[in-house]
């Protein structure tokens, strides 16, 4: 049976008495409107952890002034029966009033990582997603807590506030799941027409041919010029960014470099897609 709270000492009191009991919590931080991402990271949480908490909050800090918190889709009843589904037992659900009470000026500053990517087009986008996972993170205070690889500079964000705070626990990062073609699922895909439907692989065909390239020895900026010639190409569409970047720091490649993310925005008509991989330079020596 899944329960929803909505308090921070109702929340508190559960985190208390699990901790008592010696076991082990998994977070699954979301915005709602669940879908099978969202779900596949509750599966995994599920089979890793004795308790699974999952948070359902639109968080008013993450969204622009011109960006959609108003109209973002809210369904408790139905998130909860999806959570359910998949052996959530707790939900947090906090009004914003709950979360945010006062406004004490102090904020989390992502920094530089956050001005690139998905960033540069979302001022103040990665500080507030920092900042509410902080609070989760004090607040559910997870053994491991549950991300998307499909926001990969989310996700390496997170992980940098882990480890430069010292905050106690494990993030874990569940691979994207993809069509059998190879597109990266995404809500948005329904927004692409039959046509675009069959370019929008091309952006995964991009990152596939720019990591063989990049594996093999080809010098970094010829494989990433041909990949997004081949991107460009293929998807007919306009490239965002097409990059290759030290992972989780996000800066770029020296000799030093082990762990990177090649990660790709492409407008496809009116939908802006996003995909990624991460991998070790030194994968095929
Ligand atoms: O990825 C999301 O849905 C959000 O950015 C997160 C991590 C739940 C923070 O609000």
């Amino acid at each position: 049976m899944t329960k929803v709270v909505q308090t921070i000492a109702e929340l508190k009191a559960f985190v208390r008495d699990t901790k008592q009991a010696g076991n082990t919590i998994g977070l699954v931080p979301t915005m709602g409107a669940l879908h099978e991402g969202h779900l596949t990271l509750a599966a995994q949480a599920r089979n890793e952890n004795d308790v699974v908490v999952m948070s359902v909050f639109v968080n008013p800090k993450q969204f622009g002034p011109n960006e959609d918190f108003d109209t973002y889709p809210r369904d408790l009843e139905g998130d909860t029966k999806l959570a359910a589904s998949v052996g959530v037992d707790v939900v947090f659900a906090p009004s914003t009033e709950e979360m945010y009470p006062t406004d004490g000026g102090i904020t989390i500053r992502a920094g530089r990582a956050a001005e690139i990517l998905c960033g540069a087009s979302r001022p103040g986008h990665f500080d507030g997603v920092l900042q509410v996972v902080a609070k989760l993170f004090h607040l559910v205070e997870p053994t491991r807590a549950y991300f998307g690889q499909k926001d990969a500079q989310q996700v390496a964000l997170i992980e940098t506030m882990v480890r430069d705070y010292n905050f106690p626990l494990e993030i874990c990062t569940v691979p994207i799941v993809r069509e059998a073609d190879g597109l990266a699922k995404s809500s948005r895909n329904v927004y692409l027409t039959a046509e675009e439907r069959q370019q929008a692989v091309g952006l995964y065909n991009g990152l596939k041919f720019a990591k063989e390239a990049i594996l093999s020895g080809k010098p970094m900026g010829i494989a990433m010029m041909a990949a997004r010639d081949q991107i460009a190409r293929e998807t007919g569409g306009e490239i965002d960014y097409f990059e290759c970047l030290s992972y989780p720091d996000l800066k770029s490649i020296d000799g030093q470099t082990t762990d990177v993310l090649l990660a790709g925005a492409v407008y496809i008509g009116k939908t802006r897609l996003i995909d990624n991989m991460i991998f070790n330079l030194k994968e095929n020596n």
